[in-house]
């Protein structure tokens, strides 16, 4: 069998991969590969133009109206995509959220090789818990991520409630000028602030859509914030809502949305109740700042489901090991701005700045340059994080391969669940704690991209 029947013959598979997996896992054998293609492509996201290109991954070739699919897996199952490149430069896939093997983490240079134009990479891995994930390249993130390489994953719990219907959002900006073309994709005196914001705001690629959705209904949304830059203040308008989820982690008990922070990374799981009235609209907004905007409207459609919003009970919970505050080892760690200097080129892209730093060291994460971990954690032992944030900006800290818990913080009441991202207030100090159970070299980073690739990233190892 050549190389290009193999690949065909995956492809055509696609559609089916999800009872396939299922079974070959109650087989114990390894599932069929997906095949994952970064693909360059053109897309029609501003009014007045076509965008040439845009990155996307593709199923085999074929997009989902250009924009990167929704990958569903299944918690407890094995997964497997090969990943081709057809960009014209590097790239890998990291599964954002996902406590997997580090070898499957895909950051290149500490967990595996370049994936260069032309080559594949196998992904095979068991997602240990189910919800709203995502998964984006870790080389030239900046470039390659705003360019269209970020992508809505589902991990299903066959134990989660069934509800009327599920929509998907992914959220995020393009930076595009005239004709839909895009322009410089940062402004250094922007990345040294906030970031640099999009001219164009999507959800699933298009502006302000609109979604059917059965009246009456109890409609799954999951929402993920998937922009190099905006932190969203989601509300809901024409409907009630229960966030059930956070960063994938069931909440223990759902409460009423009023309006939420999500920032760059993160995600948040509503159910909402859809009203009774056929045509009848819900909008979804971004409340933050002082001009609110409709990223999404929801149409009741047919006869009420007439459902009760407060039979929405609490998800099954993922199953992340609580730290031992008793004995756990405390690592202070500081995110400061940062004397502007040149930063060391690297075959994952430069932005040729350091603005930010973590513990005091400038790391974009992506070279082959060795610095030392920010702590040398053993498996299976306890830790706290105490996080100070010594800058006037909001950070998105992410760590790679375990989930930690909010314990503290100088500027919140209300502690998530469980979490893989904490969305640092300007100022704030937090201590989050964690169970170092999974072995590797772990990334921990911003996720407003400019800032992770101008310093603001460091590592733990776990051994
Ligand atoms: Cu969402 Cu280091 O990544
Ligand atoms: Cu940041």
């Amino acid at each position: 069998i050549s190389r290009r029947t193999f690949l065909q013959g995956s492809a055509a598979l696609g559609g089916a991969f999800a009872f396939g997996a299922g079974m070959a896992a109650r087989a114990g054998a390894a599932p069929d590969p997906q095949v994952l293609t970064a693909q360059l492509t053109q897309a029609q996201i501003a009014s007045d133009g076509v965008t040439p290109k845009v990155m996307t991954y593709g199923l085999g070739d074929a997009t989902t109206n250009g924009m990167p699919p929704v990958l569903r897996m299944r918690m407890g199952e094995p997964y497997a995509a090969r990943l081709i490149n057809k960009l014209d430069e590097p790239t890998t896939v990291h599964w954002h959220g996902l406590r997997i093997p580090n070898a499957m983490d895909g950051v290149p240079e500490m967990t595996q090789p370049y994936v260069y134009p032309g080559d594949p990479f196998d992904y095979i891995f068991t997602p240990p818990d189910a919800g709203t994930f995502w998964y984006h390249p870790h080389c030239n993130t900046l470039t390659q991520m705003g360019s269209g390489l970020t992508g809505v994953i589902v991990v299903e719990n066959p134990d989660d409630p069934v509800f009327d219907a599920e929509i998907v959002l992914n959220l995020r900006d393009w930076r595009l000028g005239k004709g839909g073309v895009f322009i410089d994709p940062f402004k250094p005196r922007d990345a040294a602030r906030g970031g640099t914001y999009g001219t164009v705001r999507t959800a699933n690629w298009q502006q302000e859509p609109s979604y059917d959705a059965p009246a009456g209904g109890l409609v799954r949304v999951r929402i993920a914030a998937t922009d190099v830059t905006r932190i969203y203040t989601v509300g809901l308008e024409g409907a009630e809502a229960m966030v059930v989820a956070l960063d994938a982690n069931p909440v223990d008990k759902p409460f009423p949305l009023d309006r939420y922070d999500v920032g760059p990374g993160q995600r948040i799981d509503l159910v909402v109740r859809m009203p009774d009235n056929e045509g009848a609209t819900v909008k979804l907004g971004n409340l933050r700042g002082s001009h609110p905007w409709t990223i999404a409207n929801f149409r009741a459609t047919g006869q009420s489901l007439k459902r009760d919003i407060r039979d929405v009970a609490a998800l099954p919970a993922n199953p992340i090991a609580e730290a031992d505050l008793s004995v756990a080892t405390r690592v202070p760690i500081d995110l400061t701005a940062t004397a502007e200097h040149k930063a060391t080129p690297s075959i994952c892209g430069s932005l040729g700045y350091t603005f930010w730093a973590i513990n005091k060291v400038p790391w974009p994460g992506d070279t082959p340059d060795p610095i030392a971990p920010i702590e040398e954690m053993k498996l299976g032992k306890s830790y706290v994080l105490q996080i100070a944030n010594r800058t006037p900006h909001a950070h998105p800290i992410h760590l790679h391969g375990m989930s930690f818990r909010i314990l503290n913080s100088n500027k919140r009441t209300f502690l998530p669940p469980p979490t893989d991202t904490i969305l640092l207030l300007p100022d704030e100090q937090a201590e989050i704690a964690l169970v170092a159970d999974n072995l590797g070299d772990w990334v921990f980073h911003c996720h407003i991209i400019e800032h992770q690739k101008t310093g603001m990233t460091g590592y733990f190892k776990v051994v």
